[in-house]
């Protein structure tokens, strides 16, 4: 197999003018400056916003980012403070969540998930202040700076005990994920009772209720990435409260901000949400081929999926979740969409793909382009509820251009960044700064973040920062894509 897609990769487009050239080519409509702007050269992304009451001192956003390292009683170990801290560093003045913290021991995607339960008090306090201090190191000041913590059931995808087994609990049985993940069709045990879920309610309540009392200004609800509150959207036949109808699908995720809400004032609740998805991708080296669901039209296992083409999105049902959300009081919803672990080319666009993924079936610049231009859409239905925006480190060089023109143009009001800001956390404030980058730290999309952690390696940005350079798990890491590129 070719280890990248036969796509004009970004670092070969050496101008703003190239860049635009081949988004015309591919008829795509986005905006993107020629220079970036600095704070003091009038960068949008410099301006503050309100979110919840609380100024937000920019429009950059740090997106939550696991790295599979804390230690087995979910407190973080080095790396995971180290992550933080450049979390931190980076000077954006939105840290969304940190990273994905499970409400209990089970509902861990891995063996080593950082808890939020009462064991890992300290620990949590440990990653707050390390953001802090890291943001104090850039910035001089914690002013404008908003911290929450991500709240995490992993459903589906859980993994508690062993790196390599699932331990899925599920909303529903979904033909093509159970097919997908050796998922007994039959086996109903899987399937959570409206008794569990009830208990589980409390469980979120209860840490949410702990990362308030650590020192964090929010929690945000996770419901993406096919987790379980994600999966609970499209449980369409799922009997009960808690499927069937969209009231009925969304009411887990209600519950539970209602109750943090009704329970802990003071405390903001924010959303990050897949608003769309598309069908499981088969996992190969080739070029990515959906799942066959020709037989499941109409497709009613998805959210925010075209029922009778299941390759595109259909927003409908999403901008409901979204007015519920924003009557519900949530105080503000970062946009994300998909699952990395069954159609990772519209979630995480990248060139080279992760080993699990397949080669990226287009362009991925079309794949940024989509999750920009759906929260266009969304604009509207969330009303004076800022959202924040993903997918944008394919962009790579020109990340700050496309992201300042964006927020110029009122399509979206913060830029979160994943995977750029694991090989390059101090682009913000560079950006803001001296807007100029440093280009050997453009994250180029090699997905060994992703890679390294489906074959039980803590996750890191191997191929260019020199810390996880110089890490055994490298070596390990070379071999692992050596012996399946020999496959
Ligand atoms: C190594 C890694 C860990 C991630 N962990 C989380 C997580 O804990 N919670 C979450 O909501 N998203 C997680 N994501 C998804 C990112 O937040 C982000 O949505 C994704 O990388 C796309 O944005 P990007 O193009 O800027 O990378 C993770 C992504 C990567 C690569
Ligand atoms: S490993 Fe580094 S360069 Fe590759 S996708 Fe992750 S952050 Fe980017």
């Amino acid at each position: 197999m070719a280890d990248s897609a036969p796509y004009t990769k970004v670092a070969q487009l050496r101008t703003v003018a190239e860049l635009r050239e081949r988004l015309a080519e591919l008829g795509l409509d986005l905006p993107v400056d020629y220079t970036i702007l600095t704070a003091e050269a009038g960068s949008p992304l410099a301006e503050p916003i309100d979110i919840g009451g609380f100024q937000v001192g920019n429009r950059w956003c740090i997106h939550p980012m696991e790295g599979w390292d804390a230690n087995p009683d979910g407190s973080p170990s080095e790396y995971t403070l180290r992550r933080w801290r450049r979390f931190g560093l980076s000077g954006a003045k939105l840290i969304w969540g940190g990273e994905a913290a499970a409400v209990r021991p089970d509902g861990r995607a891995n063996p080593q998930q950082t808890l939020a339960i009462e064991s890992n008090r300290a620990g949590l306090a440990a990653l707050l202040d390390e953001v802090r201090e890291g943001h104090l190191e850039q910035c001089g000041t914690l002013d404008g700076l908003l911290v929450g913590l991500q709240l995490t059931h992993s459903g589906r995808f859980c993994k508690p005990n062993d790196k390599k087994t699932f331990e899925p609990r599920i909303a529903y049985h979904h033909p093509l994920l159970d097919e997908k993940f050796g998922i007994d069709f039959e086996d109903e045990d899987l399937v959570w009772t409206d008794e569990q879920l009830e208990e589980l309610i409390d469980q979120y309540v209860a840490a949410a209720q702990l990362a308030q009392e650590v020192g964090y200004q929010f929690v945000d609800v996770k419901a993406c990435h096919g987790y379980l509150l994600h999966e609970f959207l499209s449980a369409r036949r799922r009997p009960g409260k808690f499927g069937g109808d969209l009231a009925g699908r969304s009411r887990l995720m209600l519950e539970i901000i209602r109750r943090i809400r009704t329970e802990l004032p003071g405390l903001m609740v924010g959303v990050r949400l897949s608003v769309f998805d598309f069908v499981p991708y088969k996992t190969s080296r080739e070029v990515g081929q959906p799942m066959d669901f020709e037989e499941l039209i109409p497709y009613d296992c998805g959210f925010g999926v075209d029922e009778e083409n299941p390759l595109t999105y259909d927003l409908t049902e999403p901008l409901q979740v979204i007015r519920m959300l924003t009557q519900a009081g949530v105080a503000t919803i970062n946009l994300s969409c998909g699952s990395p672990y069954y159609n990772p080319h519209i979630q995480r666009p990248a060139i080279f793909p992760p080993s699990d993924g397949y080669l990226p079936p287009e362009d991925p610049l079309v794949g940024v382009w989509r999750q920009i231009d759906v929260v266009r859409q969304c604009k509207q239905a969330a009303g004076d509820v800022p959202l924040v925006g993903t997918g944008y480190s394919y962009l790579q060089d020109y990340l700050p251009h496309v992201a300042q023109a964006v927020v110029r143009a009122g399509w979206v009001d913060l830029v979160g960044l994943g995977r750029m800001v694991l090989s390059y956390p101090e682009l913000p404030h560079d950006s803001l700064t001296t807007g100029k980058l440093t280009r050997k730290l453009v994250c180029r999309t090699f997905s060994d973040c992703t890679t390294a952690p489906r074959h039980g390696l803590i996750s890191g940005c191997y191929p260019l920062d020199d810390y996880y350079k110089r890490l055994p798990e490298r070596e390990q890491l070379i071999e692992i894509k050596q012996g399946l590129d020999s496959q």
